[in-house]
């Protein structure tokens, strides 16, 4: 037993243990035979030294720091951690053949994370898989899906604590699933490396959690807007016509044009596999996209983003000669010494071995022509990766493997190294502009390359419910920029239910709530789920929705800034915020950002709803009703989801475009009363290392006295766009003073009023006396 620096404790013995204190609320843990560091997602070492001390009684070990504390029983072979003295963890450590064993012990009811999981949000209860998986299109419950992530929230009384196990194995979460305390976690090889976050309160464990594994970047923004896509019905190898999609560039600029006919604000058109000359990715099909090149231009003119998919999956072609080429330099998956030969949409396929250093820049100069003549974004599928996707035929792939490992091994990261090959394809020919990547599968860490999205969902109300606490989960475990399809994608499908449909109705339910998914895409197979096929009501609905997303940008943009810097999600579950209210552990409602209280209707033909506000004060935000917190119930005609803002919330708005940047806008900051502070992040929106600025605004009320402070701009971004400040919820102030110098609102609104700021932003201080509240 000894000290190696400072913060590492070490045991030695036929199973070695190694301990390593990272600043103040983490502990990574090794206990192997030998150490296997390819299999790690993360080898953050220290964060801030700590000094341990240890002391060893009977047979017991004692180490810590002061402030967290672990036991290690020499008979029993178990840990007991402690943090400030409040006991976290219990657990206990079995390696046996190849395998291992971690046991915890949980007596709480609270369970989140793993990712991406169709099934119960608490997932207390549940054995779970982590392995990533194309389900071609899943059901509830099905288990594993495309997305696994090795972390658990476990959210006590007073206090929470993360658990993350560094492996990119497969691994299964017995999550107390046979109605014990215990949670045991299995994973391959000969190193149990798993990192124990501490934490006062959820969020605690999120900013150490996302520390270790990475934050996403800031996104361009014109992804914030809405996203358009279809797709053709899945050319399941032999059957290879086109059935539905946008097809060829005439439908796709008509869909363009009705956007913008229309006013609907719209952003990006995707363009599914039907682009592509026999589905081969880097083509374009010569007939149907003969002029891609002018479409391209045209539809960029009109202000939208074009982003192609592109799968894993090169056209088996022995007789070409560059493909002879590549087979010749190893470059793709091999079947013992053998190549690999799968089905993928192109028919007999082989697939790009990035484990491969040169394999990834390979990959990333393929999207030249791409990334050069106007393709905005890149939209990874079937990266799990899905290696079959006959109809007919047996999946048999053992003995498949990469230069790296064995399929088995390398599967749940292949996804991350083809991002990062899209990723380095930016680098190379967009220069300092902000990747846009999508992509279906995916692991710890996805989240600094790509947006996901919830892969093969169906259109029904199921799903639609499903969507919040799979995006939810997401966010807990570090990814933010998350979304489900809109409408719901499946139509056809080979198990039960064989048939959906997405009706009017739950089209119209799905966009008021898909407005909030941080990816906001609407995506189908086959048919079309533009906002207007739906008849005119279910339009006017979807462009009301669409429209508030729009004035939203300047709020969602912060609030993906606020993931640089602590790791939240942009949706968030309420416990995040009231962790020890039992109601709040719910996942039929749910918060974006700190303010917004979002209550969507997931029944069909429901006209109301019965919404949980915790208990402080709310506001309806459509009739500024005020709420004490307590079950309510609200009444939500079709046109109508249910949303409740927190008092003393600040939110900046602008005003609607038909896509982001088509002009410079002003901002105007919808302020409620009581009291609460939020700082704005603006920047060009486009360039990687842009010029930023923040703005602090602080929201306190005193008696009949009503303040709000907005703090200078700093930072070197100095836009010249005007600050207005929308105070709702207020019949009347006698004075209005910015200042100390009286100003008249500009406009008087049914509850509340409007005062200019002008461009000019210095320290600003807004001082309203005598305030007569509304419904007071
Ligand atoms: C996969 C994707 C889906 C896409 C389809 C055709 O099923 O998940 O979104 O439309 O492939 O490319």
């Amino acid at each position: 037993m000894r000290i190696l620096n400072d913060n590492k404790l070490m045991l030695e013995g036929d199973e070695n243990i190694l301990i390593t204190f990272l600043g103040e609320n983490v502990v990574n843990f090794k206990i192997y035979r030998r150490l296997e560091p390819k299999y790690r997602v993360t080898d953050i070492e220290s964060i801030r030294k700590v000094k341990v001390h240890i002391s060893k009684r009977d047979d017991r070990i004692f180490a810590g720091d002061g402030r967290i504390n672990i036991t290690y029983n020499l008979k029993k072979q178990a840990f007991k951690l402690s943090c400030n003295n409040i006991d976290f963890c219990a657990h206990n450590v079995i390696l046996s053949n190849k395998k291992y064993f971690i046991h915890i012990m949980w007596k709480k009811e609270y369970i989140y994370g793993l990712g991406e999981k169709a099934v119960k949000f608490n997932r207390r209860g549940l054995c779970l898989r982590l392995l990533n998986m194309d389900p071609s299109v899943y059901r509830v419950n099905d288990d594993p899906l495309y997305l696994n992530i090795p972390f658990l929230l476990m959210i006590g009384e007073n206090f929470s604590y993360g658990f993350f196990l560094n492996t990119i194995r497969e691994s299964i979460f017995d999550l107390c699933h046979n109605n014990n305390d215990k949670i045991v976690v299995e994973s391959h090889g000969l190193e149990a490396n798993y990192y124990i976050i501490f934490g006062r309160s959820p969020i605690d464990v999120i900013r150490e959690y996302t520390k270790l594994v990475g934050r996403a970047p800031l996104p361009p923004l014109w992804a914030l807007g809405y996203h358009q896509s279809r797709a053709p019905f899945p050319p399941i190898f032999p059957i290879k016509i086109l059935i539905g999609g946008y097809k060829n560039e005439k439908n796709i600029l008509k869909v363009a044009e009705e956007f913008r006919k229309r006013k609907i604000p719209c952003d990006v058109i995707y363009l599914d596999i039907d682009y592509m000359d026999n589905f081969k990715p880097f083509t374009w099909h010569p007939k149907r996209f003969k002029n891609y090149r002018y479409m391209l231009k045209k539809l960029n003119r009109m202000g939208f983003k074009v982003v192609t998919i592109i799968d894993p999956y090169i056209k088996y072609e022995p007789q070409s000669l560059m493909f002879k080429k590549y087979l010749e330099k190893n470059f793709f998956v091999k079947r013992d010494d053998e190549i690999f030969i799968g089905y993928g949409w192109p028919g007999k396929t082989v697939f790009p071995d990035f484990t491969r250093e040169e394999v990834r820049e390979w990959w990333a100069q393929l999207h030249k022509d791409l990334l050069e003549s106007g393709v905005s974004g890149i939209w990874n599928d079937m990266n799990e990766p899905t290696f079959n996707v006959r109809l007919f035929g047996k999946k048999d792939f053992s003995g498949v493997r990469f230069y790296a490992g064995s399929l088995d091994e390398f599967r749940n990261i292949y996804a991350n190294l083809m991002a990062i090959a899209t990723w380095n394809a930016f680098k190379l020919f967009k220069k300092n502009k902000r990747p846009y990547i999508l992509s279906r599968s995916g692991y710890a860490g996805i989240q600094k390359y790509a947006a996901v999205w919830t892969g093969d969902n169906i259109s029904n109300w199921s799903h639609l419910r499903l969507s919040i606490s799979m995006i939810l989960s997401l966010g807990l475990c570090g990814l933010p920029f998350v979304g489900a399809d809109i409408g719901g994608w499946a139509k056809i499908m080979t198990k039960k239910p064989y048939f959906a449909k997405c009706t009017p109705e739950l089209f119209a339910r799905w966009i008021q709530l898909g407005i909030f998914y941080p990816l906001c895409r609407s995506h189908s197979m086959i048919f079309s789920q533009e906002p207007w096929v739906f008849g005119q009501n279910v339009e006017n609905i979807a462009k009301k929705y669409i429209r508030l997303r729009y004035r939203l940008i300047p709020y969602i943009y912060s609030l993906f800034w606020e993931h640089t810097q602590n790791g939240m999600p942009i949706m968030r579950p309420l416990f995040l915020y009231y962790p020890e209210d039992d109601r709040s552990h719910r996942d039929d409602e749910f918060l974006l950002g700190p303010f917004m209280l979002i209550a969507p209707v997931l029944e069909r033909g429901s006209r109301s709803r019965v919404v949980y506000l915790p208990s402080q004060v709310w506001y309806d935000y459509w009739s500024m009703k005020k709420y004490e917190g307590g079950v309510i119930s609200v009444k939500a005609p079709l046109d109508t989801i249910p949303i409740f803002i927190r008092s003393g919330a600040i939110i900046p708005t602008q005003p609607v475009l038909n896509y982001i940047g088509e002009r410079m806008v002003d901002v105007t900051l919808e302020i409620y009363p009581g009291n609460g502070s939020f700082t704005l992040y603006e920047d060009d929106g486009i360039t990687i290392n842009s010029k930023y600025s923040l703005t602090k605004i602080i929201n306190y009320m005193r008696g009949d006295k009503w303040n709000v402070i907005i703090e200078r701009r700093r930072g070197e971004y100095n836009p010249r766009r005007k600050l207005y400040v929308y105070f709702r919820g207020i019949e009347e102030a006698e004075k209005i003073l910015v200042n100390d110098k009286s100003v008249r609102p500009i406009e008087l609104r049914r509850d509340g009023f409007i005062i200019d700021l002008g461009d000019n932003i210095k320290d600003i201080k807004i001082n309203l006396s005598s305030i007569k509240l509304l419904g007071k």
